[in-house]
């Protein structure tokens, strides 16, 4: 048995242990023969041997159990030491992050109506149905309100479906007049390759006293901006409707891709819808009790635009975090 005791403890791996245990205590193991040569002892020697071999068994078993966590004690430090990080190295192959291109053309934007005396408002994402529907003149089961694929919560909370509300609400808690922008993120139920169930959208509001606030005033910023954004591109106003607007307006810039030859892009068109704009519809000032103002409004998708302004074909590829795509941008 002594040499059993000595393999234990020689033992230098896990998977040697593992045989010795085998080979002492399997079904034909040393200590299973052994017994089976007790049985062909004098009766009266029986006791002694099994006694003895029993003592074997607990000690052996002991030995064994003991090298074992030794064993697999040492091997897990090897394991962890030919693994381990020095994490206070410096990486000689260091990436600079860069700003997604939704949030780069949001800045853009944000900063031309910044240097244009426009402030910047934000809201909330979770709205109610007035701020969101009911004072941008869209009663409740006015047919208008199916334009805007709508997320609701329980007692007449939704998600935004645009970044109007932040206009009724500066309205509510300010005199004109009233010069700002609303950026921000919006959500609808609707998924396909130009829609996505959240975007960012930027609205812009100008208030002041009847009169002064023309669409001559819109024509001239909204044409001014969009040569800001896309360069030497025609610009072009297409009557519209909106609910919250009065008359309503979409703004087309001739296709960048094209130039406005006609291509896939534009249908053929040459055009390219970026904007909805209008003279704010007198209901929207009864409803946050504003008297002889006038105003404009506009409302633009930032993806939109950052698609427009890269050449990216799939509206979904600037969610998916794809870190291919988003190196482009660096
Ligand atoms: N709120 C409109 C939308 O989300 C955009 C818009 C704003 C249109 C202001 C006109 C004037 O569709």
């Amino acid at each position: 048995m002594k040499e059993w005791y000595d393999a234990i403890q020689e033992a230098q791996s896990v998977e040697r242990l593992e045989e010795i245990r085998i080979s002492v205590f399997g079904k034909k193991g040393v200590l299973a023969a052994e017994f089976v040569k007790m049985k062909k002892a004098p009766n009266e020697e029986k006791a002694t041997i099994a006694k003895e071999l029993n003592t074997h068994k607990a000690n052996l078993m002991s030995e064994f159990t003991v090298r074992k966590i030794v064993l697999q004690t040492q091997e897990l430090q090897k394991a962890m030491q030919a693994e381990a990080i020095d994490v206070s190295l410096f990486s000689t192959s260091s990436q600079a992050g860069a700003l997604h291109p939704v949030m780069e053309t949001m800045d853009r934007i944000v900063e031309y109506f910044s240097s244009m005396n426009f402030a910047v408002k934000t809201g909330q994402i979770v709205e109610d149905d007035f701020n969101n529907f009911e004072a941008l003149n869209l009663p409740k089961y006015h047919p208008a309100r199916d334009m805007q694929d709508t997320f609701y919560f329980k007692d007449e909370m939704l998600l935004r479906t645009h970044t109007s509300p932040v206009q009724i609400r500066t309205m509510m808690n300010t005199k004109p007049p009233i010069r700002m922008i609303a950026p921000g993120a919006v959500f609808r139920r609707d998924y396909d390759l130009t829609h996505t169930p959240m975007f960012h959208q930027i609205e812009g509001l100008v208030v002041d006293e009847a009169g002064k606030v023309s669409f001559a005033n819109l024509k001239f910023i909204l044409e001014d901006f969009l040569k800001y954004m896309f360069g030497d591109v025609k610009v072009r106003f297409r009557p519209s409707f909106f609910p919250f607007t009065e008359p309503s307006a979409e703004v087309d810039i001739s296709c960048v891709f094209c130039e406005g030859e006609g291509c896939r892009v534009c249908s053929k068109t040459g055009w390219l819808e970026v904007l909805g704009c209008g003279i704010v519809d007198p209901n929207v000032f009864e409803a946050v009790k504003y008297k002889d103002v006038s105003g404009y409004a506009f409302g633009l998708g930032v993806e939109r635009f950052a698609m427009l302004i890269h050449h990216i074909g799939d509206l979904r590829s600037l969610f998916e975090g794809d870190i291919k795509l988003l190196e482009q941008f660096q």
